[in-house]
Order: structure tokens, then C-alpha cells, then sequence
């Protein structure tokens, strides 16, 4: 038996990375998936996003463990697209229990200034549209779960001037996204739908290993590559690690999804092997 047997659960960003390890740790528990991704590159964000064959291996590794699985191409900024996309899973899968609203882009590097409006388009008013298009599907017992960042939670996250336009938005969206969910969760409490945030510190996926990223974490160089940032990574961690891994993150998804979360809710949880303990009030206080 399988925490989530019978559950069906909306990822945003399914595609790859973390969004793609969601899908199959839940899965792996019993949920039937619906797996959105934008599958397409968006011009400020100077990375590639996923690609149609990214999420047609994250359906195939869902059906793998089982369960079944509706993938459909959405870009989280347009409302209609993921009304639409969510219905068509529902109707499928014959409803909605759990929402992981996952997508996001980190526009670093050498970006125009509408890379800040991108970032919030994404990473926040995304976050919001997936709830809105999700919601009326939902009942009591329902957890929401959204992305945030450890960005979100510490001093010169990604709002160092220096990290240009991109990463102001990024970190602007993601302390929104904290705010939007400790809100939220007061709102819909009395609904008994639950609503919390994860915030992974660096994750080892193609977000991470972007030019954009090995930049801020190897500003003295021209043009670092992996090798050069990979030994940088661990700055950011007091816990001896460059990174976590994007199963460390769908522990904590699958945990806040299921019933042994049942009353928890309006929770900031941080995955991020220390990163943020120095930025607490109770440390910052000392
Ligand atoms: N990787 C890290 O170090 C890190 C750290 C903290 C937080 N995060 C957050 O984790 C989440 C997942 O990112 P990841 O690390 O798996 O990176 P990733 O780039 O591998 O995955 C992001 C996914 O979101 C999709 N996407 C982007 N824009 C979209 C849109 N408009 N509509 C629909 N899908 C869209 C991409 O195609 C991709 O599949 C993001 O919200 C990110 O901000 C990542």
C-alpha cells in the first residue's frame, strides 16, 4: 500500500529535474500524475528549458511504477492553457487531490531588464495561476504544495545588484511565493486544504548547472564551467555538501502530500542543509 493510493496529483514544471523526480516519487506511492511543462525556452532565461521528449520520459518513468500518468504542454503564465491542461487531466484520471506548483526559471547573467518581469511571471504569478486553475477541483483533505527557494529566506540571495535583473525577479517572486502561501494557508484552512512551501537550497539540475549560476558562484572567472563551480557549490551549504539532490526534495513533497502531514499547513519548509540557519532571526539576534 502506497501513501498516496488513489490520490491524483498536478505537478507544474514536470518535465525534468526536480518537477520530474515529484512526479515518480508520488507515483511510486500510488497518485496518478498530471505532468505540465512549458516545453519551450522562454528569451531572457538564457539556459534551455525542457523539451516534449523530457515529458514524454517523465510519463514513461510514472507508467513504469504503475500509475497512470496525462501529460500536456502548458506554460504556467497562461491561465486558460493550464485550466484547460487540468481539466483534461481530471476528466482522465477522475480528480484532484494534490498540486505541486513547481515550475520556475532563474534568469541570470547578462539579461535584458524584462528578465525581472519573466522571473515574476514565472516563479510567482505562475505559482498563483496554478492554484487558481487547480482550486475548484479541490476538496477537503487537498494539499497544495509550491516551490519556493532558500533564496527567499537569506540576505544577498539572488538580490545582489550584480546578478543583474533576472535574479532581483527571482528573488522577488520567491519571497512572494513565501508570503503567498502563508496566506493562503490561512485562507483555505477552514477547507481543510492544506498549503505549504519547500525551499530547496542548490539542486543538482539543469538550473543549477547553467552558465548563468557557475557565474555567481565563480564571479572572478571570464566564463566558468561546471568544473570550476562545482567546489564553489558548497559555499552556500554549512553541511558539507555542493548540493542536494532533486530526491531530497520529493522526500519533503511526498511527506507534506500525505496524510502523515495532515495537519500541516502554512509551513516554510526548508531543504537546504543548513543554508538558511545564519539568515534566522534568532541567529541574525545574537
Ligand atoms: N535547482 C536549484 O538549485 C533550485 C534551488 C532552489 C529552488 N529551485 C526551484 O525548484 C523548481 C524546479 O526547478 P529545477 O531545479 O527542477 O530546474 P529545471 O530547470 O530542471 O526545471 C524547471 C522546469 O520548469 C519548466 N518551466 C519553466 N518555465 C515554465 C513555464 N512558464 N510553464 C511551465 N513550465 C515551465 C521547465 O521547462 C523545466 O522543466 C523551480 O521553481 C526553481 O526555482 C531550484
Amino acid at each position: 500500500m502506497g501513501k498516496l493510493d488513489g490520490k491524483v496529483a498536478v505537478i507544474t514544471g514536470a518535465a525534468r529535474g526536480q518537477g520530474r523526480s515529484h512526479a515518480v516519487a508520488l507515483a511510486a506511492q500510488g497518485a496518478d500524475i498530471i505532468a505540465l511543462d512549458i516545453c519551450a525556452d522562454i528569451d531572457t532565461n538564457l539556459y534551455a528549458l525542457a523539451s516534449w521528449d523530457d515529458l514524454e520520459e517523465t510519463r514513461r518513468l510514472v507508467e513504469k511504477e504503475g500509475r497512470r500518468c496525462v501529460a500536456s504542454v502548458a506554460d504556467v503564465r497562461e491561465p486558460t492553457q493550464l485550466r484547460q491542461a487540468i481539466e483534461k487531466g481530471v476528466t482522465e484520471l477522475g480528480g484532484l487531490h494534490i498540486v505541486v506548483a513547481n515550475a520556475g526559471i532563474c534568469p541570470l547573467g547578462d539579461v535584458p531588464r524584462k528578465a525581472f518581469l519573466d522571473a515574476v511571471d514565472v516563479d510567482l504569478v505562475g505559482v498563483i495561476n496554478t492554484v487558481s486553475a487547480a482550486y475548484p477541483h479541490l476538496s477537503s483533505g487537498a494539499s497544495i504544495i509550491a516551490t519556493g527557494s532558500v533564496a527567499a529566506l537569506m540576505k544577498g540571495g539572488t538580490d545582489n545588484p550584480a546578478l543583474g535583473a533576472g535574479g532581483a525577479g527571482y528573488t522577488h517572486a520567491k519571497k512572494g511565493v513565501t508570503q503567498f502561501v502563508h496566506d493562503l494557508a490561512l485562507a483555505l484552512a477552514p477547507e481543510s486544504i492544506r498549503v505549504n512551501a519547500v525551499h530547496p537550497t542548490n539542486c543538482n539540475t539543469a538550473m543549477l548547472h547553467s552558465d548563468g549560476m557557475y557565474k555567481v558562484f565563480r564571479p572572478d572567472l571570464e566564463s566558468p564551467g561546471r568544473e570550476d563551480a562545482e567546489g564553489a557549490f558548497y559555499s552556500n551549504q554549512p553541511m558539507p555538501v555542493p548540493w542536494v539532490e532533486p530526491a531530497d526534495i520529493s522526500n519533503a513533497v511526498v511527506f507534506l502530500a500525505s496524510d502523515d502531514a495532515k495537519f500541516v499547513t502554512g509551513l516554510q519548509m526548508k531543504v537546504d542543509a543548513g543554508t538558511a540557519i545564519p539568515h534566522t532571526q534568532a541567529y541574525a539576534n545574537r
